[in-house]
């Protein structure tokens, strides 16, 4: 039997029509002599009915069970008046059987997919070993709709705006994006390695060295790093590079390209150009460089008020040239926090490095908190000038100026689930963060860079960059929505003088500079065009947009939170004699399992 029409496509007018569909059964239920089955394929559910004069159809039907592949022709009715349903698109009518062939039948799924069970109250890892069939579940498969929707729009922005999509190997020399790299050895060179790109960085810009100008490219990415729900070890950027442009430019397309693929994909409206902070300024009243704006409830900046404060804690705070920042909640919010959950946010504060989370809640005549008592009147009168009605609250973190507002920031967004603050989210909300620095410290206390190191100081700044990096300004920018940083670029070192010094300033020297980076620092050599790009994580905004609350779920086969997939049981143990040939020995728990294996086998 040949499938004639998708099951979802049956509507009111194919009355009367003899059709074909072909499907999945997706529940089959005996009702008062009949038989009903809810037939799924990629397009869709139809109801198919058999009837008991067709006692041959009819006993077919009664054999089928959940997710047997069948074939049904018969003759398509309107469902009697009453029994129609809008929850179906073809709920109107149902297709009455006159043959059913099964094209395979089905072992009984290990978790209901007829939608009787919520994906949520299932055992994750049990749905990604069986991922093919939690795809069938047609919630499980729109985000990859979506998914082919955004790129599908993103080839054609660039497309039109002269980008040529070009692919970089996977088998190379990987450029540092903080994270470690996966390395395959290389069988004809034993003790040699080649690294899954974290990136295509360089070769994006050797491509702009080579005239390519306008390159971007759908890139798999690698890197071994902590797992959390926004980070897998392989994902997808668009990955994009322009030359002869500044940051304006790169800033400009990227929101005109953004606005068309939300457009595309989700019909929603995206208003340009997108707001724009700086480094400093995200932090001091988000406390974060990626700062959430659905909502408000920005940190207030106390140090001017605690400045001749007693308090030790802020005024050690203050002396080591930190930060005192607050965070002020109306008594109407305030009043839903009892003691209990200021320990909560306390805690969740001590995380991101603070010491403590102190707080003072207005009364009609003064405060109330540890620290009440000893606020000086001034204090007090300003406080009370700003926390102006009783109830209202005010929670305090001092310390180190990044950690003081990074603690209060993740307090903030602790708080925008704990009060369900309200949050517009009629459009996705976007906005860059800008004026970055371009180096930090690393733990041991050595210049790092912030992005990477093929990111341009700021030209004004160029002088200080032995003297004094920390205040060295980058060309860098990340694109931020609903508190996620979707997108990360910068304008590049396109001076091998400056990529030289940048090294130096990173504690490179020049002949590690050229062990490593020789190859990239010849092609600066000749004639490199001022360039600059940027790198959008794809699956975060498939996420976002979604409205989906992990990685996972928008991935066809995506790893779990321990980096396993699941479904392939990757990564699995090594395999002795495929490392013999590699010229490597191996060790820890794989190459256990890996010996036990081939004892068990030889
Ligand atoms: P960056 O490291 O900021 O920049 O990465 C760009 C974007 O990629 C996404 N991303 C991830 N998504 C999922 N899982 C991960 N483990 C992961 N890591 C990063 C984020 C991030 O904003 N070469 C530079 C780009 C450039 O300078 O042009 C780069 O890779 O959304």
């Amino acid at each position: 039997m040949r499938r004639t029409m998708d099951c979802g496509a049956l509507r009111a007018e194919h009355d009367g029509q003899q059709v074909t569909l072909s499907g999945w059964v997706n529940r089959r239920r005996d009702l008062g002599g009949l038989v009903f089955v809810d037939l799924r394929d990629h397009g869709g559910m139809s109801q198919v009915v058999a009837l008991p004069e067709r006692a041959d159809v009819f006993a077919q039907a009664e054999r089928l069970r959940s997710e047997y592949v069948v074939a049904v022709r018969g003759t398509v009715r309107l469902r009697p008046e009453g029994q129609r349903t809008k929850r179906l698109a073809s709920g109107a009518v149902e297709l009455v059987a006159e043959a059913i062939e099964v094209l395979a039948e089905a072992d009984t799924p290990p978790f209901p997919l007829d939608g009787s069970v919520d994906a949520a109250e299932v055992n994750e890892d049990l749905r990604l070993r069986h991922r093919y069939l939690d795809l069938r579940r047609p919630a499980a498969l729109a985000p990859l709709r979506l998914r082919h929707l955004v790129t599908k729009a993103i080839w054609d922005f660039l497309d039109r705006e002269g980008f040529l999509h070009v692919e970089t190997p996977l088998l190379t020399r990987s450029p540092p994006e903080g994270a470690r790299d996966y390395v395959v050895p290389a069988r004809e060179r034993p003790g040699y390695v080649y690294a899954l790109p974290q990136s295509p960085q360089l070769f994006k810009q050797m491509l702009m060295v080579a005239g390519v100008e306008r390159y971007f490219q759908i890139a798999r990415c690698f890197r071994d790093e902590d797992l959390r729900a926004d980070r897998q070890p392989d994902f997808p950027q668009l990955d994009l590079e322009m030359a002869f442009v500044d940051v304006d430019d790169v800033l400009s397309l990227n929101e005109a390209l953004m606005a068309y693929v939300v457009q595309a994909a989700t019909g929603a409206h995206v208003a340009t150009p997108f707001p724009r902070l700086g480094y400093r300024d995200a932090m001091d009243r988000y406390g974060s460089d990626k700062p959430d704006l659905r909502f408000g409830l920005e940190l207030v900046d106390l140090d001017g008020l605690f400045a001749d404060t007693g308090l030790r804690a802020f005024r050690a705070a203050l002396d080591a040239g930190g930060a005192v920042r607050g965070l002020h909640l109306r008594a109407a919010q305030a009043t839903n926090l009892s003691r209990r959950d200021i320990e909560g946010l306390e805690a969740h504060a001590k995380r991101y490095g603070a010491h403590g989370l102190a707080w003072l809640r207005r009364s009609d005549d003064g405060f109330t908190g540890p620290l009440a008592k000893a606020l000086t009147e001034h204090e007090r009168e300003a406080l009370g000038r700003m926390a102006s009605d009783a109830g209202d609250l005010l929670l305090l973190v001092a310390g180190p100026w990044a950690t003081a507002c990074t603690a209060l920031g993740a307090v903030r967004l602790r708080l925008r689930e704990q009060l369900q603050l309200p949050l517009d989210t009629s459009a996705p909300s976007f906005a860059w963060v800008l004026d970055f620095p371009l180096f930090e410290h690393d733990e041991a206390g050595a210049w790092t860079s912030m992005h990477h190191p093929f990111t341009s100081p700021r030209e004004t700044d160029l002088a200080r960059l032995e003297q004094d990096p920390a205040s060295v300004r980058a060309k860098a920018y990340d694109l931020v929505m609903d508190g996620f940083e979707v997108a990360g670029g910068s304008i590049r070192i396109h001076r091998r003088d400056v990529q030289e010094r940048v090294f130096a300033v990173l504690g490179m020297d020049s002949e590690e500079a050229r062990s490593r980076f020789g190859f990239f620092l010849d092609a600066l050599r000749f004639g490199a065009p001022p360039h600059g790009g940027i790198a959008w994580g794809l699956d975060r905004l498939v996420m976002l947009l979604a409205g989906a609350r992990s990685l996972r779920d928008v991935i066809a086969f995506p790893k779990n939170q321990r980096g396993v997939d699941p479904l392939t049981n990757a990564p699995a143990p090594a395999d002795p004699a495929q490392w013999a040939e590699l010229g490597l020995a191996l060790a820890g728990e794989g190459a256990t399992s890996a010996a036990a294996t081939t004892e068990s086998t030889s």
